[in-house]
């Protein structure tokens, strides 16, 4: 599993970096997780899909910063 982070003003999210659609695996570019490989894009901070031929939005899994360390809480 490989996952994204991305930090907001709402604390830090783990995005899986699978693309939904055949499994490519998503970059981040702006405030977006783009997959080049059929351009589907997504939000950084919810794996929401935005648009392409992605079905789905990534999965996202919860965190907890604590002392500066990121803990991915459940999947
Ligand atoms: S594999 Fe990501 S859009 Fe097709």
């Amino acid at each position: 599993m490989k996952l994204s982070l991305f930090r907001s003003a709402s604390g830090v999210s783990a995005v899986d970096v699978y693309c939904t659609h055949a499994g490519c695996v998503v970059t981040p570019e702006g405030p977006e997780l783009v997959c080049k490989c059929h351009f589907s894009y997504f939000d950084s901070a919810t794996g929401a899909r935005k648009s392409g031929p992605a079905p789905t939005g990534l999965p996202i899994f919860a965190t907890s910063e604590i002392d500066g360390e990121i803990y991915i809480l459940s999947s």
